[in-house]
């Protein structure tokens, strides 16, 4: 049952980790748009109250639900923020409109811009603006800074350090380019329904897979590294498994640095399950207002890109667009980490408002599932921010994506020496173990 790795993430490691290339895909796509078109206000609301309104009820977070499934910690929920603020702005919001605490929401402020977004010195066409009221005073949330620019390597092992100074036994930490939804219309064997007994959001099963894990290591010593949801969208961490393999490797700082820390992990017999917990889609383009995510009346959950490209195969947008087939179509298209709901509650979704807008904001996260990788893909975002010239820290924007991909390149070198093989598969594949690194001849002839 707990075999160490599903074929599932032995494909996402094949292929060179999802994770790694949405992060190097945010990093590219903040500023290689040709567009000259500005960043607007994605929740022009937030600027004019000082509390946000009120999530749906279904999912308001019962009052230390933590406690129920024996956690000695509310969970912390990580986001690292690097640019791109009206992406991860829709991020921290649908993670709390689905029922995630703010106060255990945690942006992880890397944009290497010092204090400058504290003091409000950086305008919204700037890459690296993040308005620091409207998260922490107006949404509840933490915000955290590093102390500089850090590598997505170096990320990680920030976020270790946190966790070993704070006193968490275990965190989650998300890409700040997500949409995330709870199974709202229920998932067979997962959660009923939002309106039947039982309901469960992202975060409390999120909580149920964090207690399954720790039961598993008390009962059946299972040593629990990483339980993925949706793909590695959103993931659940074990500290201690981070710290006896000795962390990420931050020389290997972008690409092919998970292919390496999550093998080392396997080698150590370490275990990384997948478990359900939510739809986190990812995505490069926002709502239009951010306020559909709180179901406010008169507000349409509708785009950005005004022409997100149809999903290839099933151009037809007619109410077919639910069934079954549809369902199945978006699972495989976004990698197999998208559960799909129960037929039951699709048939009858035409009876139920809040499952009507439920479909729609689904719906509309497709289609931005679709136009960050359909054949449109990279270069119609049209919600880039390329401005800030003259304001703290500003850096070229072509040569910041240029620079990326010169040290991403450097790294993926340092683990074909590393372990002499250039592609993931270093276990299933080449047979590696774990005092082989550094230490084997390389597998390819030029
Ligand atoms: C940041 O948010 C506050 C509070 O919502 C708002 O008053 C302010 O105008 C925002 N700053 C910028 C630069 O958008
Ligand atoms: C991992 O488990 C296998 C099988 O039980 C065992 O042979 C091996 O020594 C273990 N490896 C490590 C590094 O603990």
């Amino acid at each position: 049952m707990l075999s160490k790795m599903p074929s599932r993430r032995l494909t996402t490691l094949l292929a060179g980790s999802s994770a790694f290339v949405i992060f190097i895909f945010l990093l590219r796509t903040a500023f290689s748009t040709g567009s000259s078109s500005s960043s607007s206000d994605p929740f022009p609301l937030l600027s004019t109250v000082s509390a946000p309104p009120p999530i749906p009820k279904w999912n308001q977070p019962r009052k230390d639900i933590h406690k129920t499934y024996n956690l000695p910690l509310a969970p912390p929920l990580l986001i690292g923020f690097t640019r791109s603020w009206p992406i991860l702005l829709q991020a921290v919001v649908s993670y709390i409109t689905a029922g995630w605490p703010p106060s255990q929401i945690y942006v992880v402020e890397n944009t290497g811009t010092q204090l400058a977004n504290k003091h409000g010195k950086l305008s919204l066409q700037n890459p690296f603006f993040l308005n620091h009221t409207q998260l922490g005073s107006v949404l509840g949330v933490n915000i955290i800074q590093t102390p500089v620019l850090l590598s997505f390597a170096q990320l990680q092992n920030y976020y270790l350090h946190l966790a070993l100074t704070r006193d968490w036994p275990y965190y989650f930490w998300s890409h700040q380019d997500v949409l995330t939804l709870s199974f709202e219309a229920g998932l067979d064997d997962v959660t009923p329904p939002y309106n039947q007994p039982g309901y469960k959001t992202v975060y409390e099963l999120g909580c149920q897979a964090l207690h399954e894990a720790r039961t598993a290591q008390d009962e059946r010593d299972e040593k629990w590294a990483v339980r993925f949801f949706a793909y590695d969208h959103l993931a659940l961490v074990n500290p201690a498994a981070y710290e006896a393999v000795g962390g990420w490797d931050t020389l290997i700082p972008y690409y092919m640095t998970d292919c390496d820390m999550h093998s080392r992990l396997l080698m150590d017999n370490w275990t990384m399950l997948d478990a359900p917990g939510g739809t986190v889609t990812d995505t490069s383009s926002a709502l239009r207002d951010l306020a559909a995510l709180y179901r406010m009346d008169g507000v349409e959950p509708d785009l950005v890109d005004p022409n997100p490209p149809a999903p290839p195969e099933e151009a037809d947008t007619s109410d077919k667009r639910h069934t079954k087939r549809r369902g199945q179509g978006a699972r495989k298209a976004q990698g197999g980490g998208q559960q799909e709901e129960n037929a039951d509650s699709i048939n009858n979704k035409a009876s139920d408002p809040n499952l009507d807008y439920y479909w729609a904001l689904r719906h509309a996260s497709d289609l931005m599932f679709w136009s960050k990788h359909g054949e449109r893909g990279r270069n119609t975002w049209q919600g880039g921010q390329h401005g800030g010239q003259g304001e703290p820290y500003h850096y070229p924007a072509e040569g910041f994506a240029e620079a990326i991909d010169v040290v991403t390149e450097a790294g993926r070198e340092v683990y074909r020496r590393k372990w002499g093989h250039r592609d993931c598969d270093l276990i299933a594949g080449a047979g590696l173990k774990i005092d082989d690194q550094w230490r084997v001849e390389k597998d390819w002839k030029d």
